[in-house]
């Protein structure tokens, strides 16, 4: 696995182009990405290939100038564009003569070190450990033989036997304890349900500006930064509004494009309150390039999870940035669509906190009334809706 870095760490970004969709949006994301992570970027190297090579992702010709520019620069860390497989990031490793991650590692090792709450850290230990066992035959290959160490095999075990074994006890281990912490967090739901508390979570792509919306409703010092994933975990805080009253309030991880699948998996619970909530507010960059892409991918992913019909306000954010005036936009039916505002000045916010009181007449109604699919451990139920 990729080492905790503390920054300085010198590297080149590889891109090849296979033609697919969103390219040059994904290598500005890889881009952002590894500043999250702290790391210097001293190149950028694409190219094209309609498919990638079995053994090295790029040519050989590529790879060599590859090589060329890891000596000028004295880089670190090659990272691709790409999931490469174990054996491809091994030949690529002895070819370059330098360590090489995927983006699937960079991600995995962002999240690692921004995790806070216990439910956030194990996620991405089970997360880490899948990319881990799917690469455990890498570098144990060739130790592909019994080792005899006492106590800690099985007979007739080989390392690699042995690796997959503890792995599994850990996996196993780490599930128990988020099953335990889910129950609590299902626990506390009820009773907030009992009490007909209406629940709002923030979701967004990551960047959008939900820790800084939050922060300035709840007053509250969650994480804002200038990262990706600045927010892994769901905080979630009950406060009160005059316009609106008693609510809870959730800010929960950014969405990005092509998120691994083990880190899908993971944070499907982190998640889960989303799936809960009685209202969204769909924070997007205003002023942000990418802004269309963004709010269907994030529309996208709230379907996946089951999120589709829950009633949702767009939070076009950051309009200080472009020039937009704050103000309430209502659709055919004279439904708040969405709201532009400023979280970082504060301007548009008063419109937003009235309607979320007038959200508030809207959906307080008991929470089963709302119409949500049935999810129970993460798999749709509609025999029970
Ligand atoms: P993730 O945790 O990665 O999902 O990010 P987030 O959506 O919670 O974004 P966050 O609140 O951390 O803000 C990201 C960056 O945008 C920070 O540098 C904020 O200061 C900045 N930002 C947020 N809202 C505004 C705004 O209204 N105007 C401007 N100019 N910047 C903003």
């Amino acid at each position: 696995m990729f080492e905790r870095h503390h920054g300085n760490e010198r590297v080149i970004l590889a891109c090849i182009d296979t033609g697919e969709t969103g390219y040059r949006d994904s290598v500005d994301e890889l881009r952002l990405l590894a500043q999250s992570a702290g790391l210097e970027i001293v190149d950028l190297i694409e190219g094209r290939r309609a498919r990638p090579d079995p053994a090295l992702f790029a040519g050989s010709g590529k790879v060599e100038e590859i090589t060329a520019l890891v000596r000028a620069h004295n880089a670190g860390i090659v990272i691709f564009n790409h999931a490469l497989s174990p054996a491809q990031e091994r030949n690529l490793e002895m070819a370059l003569q330098c360590r090489v991650i995927d983006r699937t590692t960079l991600i995995l090792d962002i999240f690692a070190s921004r995790a806070k709450s216990a439910e956030g850290i194990l996620q991405v230990e089970l997360a880490q450990l899948a990319h881990i066992s799917t690469r455990l035959i890498r570098g144990w290959s060739h130790l592909e033989r019994q080792k005899g160490g006492i106590g800690l095999r099985g007979p007739g075990e080989t390392q690699l036997e042995t690796d997959r074994r503890l792995i599994g006890k850990r996996v196993k281990l780490l599930k128990d304890r988020l099953h335990k912490l889910q129950r609590q967090r299902t626990v506390q739901r009820r009773a907030r349900t009992r009490k007909q508390i209406m629940s709002i979570s923030l979701v967004g792509y990551t960047n959008a500006g939900k820790s800084t919306l939050f922060n300035h409703l709840t007053h509250a010092q969650s994480f804002v930064a200038d990262q990706l994933f600045a927010t892994l975990d769901t905080t979630t805080r009950q406060l009160f509004l005059p316009e609106a009253g008693e609510i809870v309030l959730s800010d929960t991880v950014g969405f990005i494009t092509r998120l691994p699948h083990t880190l899908v998996d993971s944070f499907h619970a982190t998640l889960e309150e989303t799936i809960q909530a009685d209202l969204l507010l769909h924070v997007v960059d205003a002023a942000g390039p990418m802004r269309d892409k963004h709010i269907s991918e994030v529309n996208r992913v709230l379907k996946e999870i089951g999120a589709a019909e829950i009633p949702q306000i767009l939070i076009m954010n950051k309009i200080d940035l472009c020039s937009i005036h704050p103000g309430i936009e209502r659709d055919e039916y004279g439904k708040i669509s969405s709201i532009r505002l400023s979280a970082r000045t504060g301007a548009g916010v008063p419109a937003l906190r009235a309607a979320l009181g007038i959200s508030r007449l809207a959906y307080r109604q008991p929470v089963a009334a709302v119409a949500r699919p049935t999810i129970i451990n993460n798999e749709y139920h509609p025999e029970l809706d």
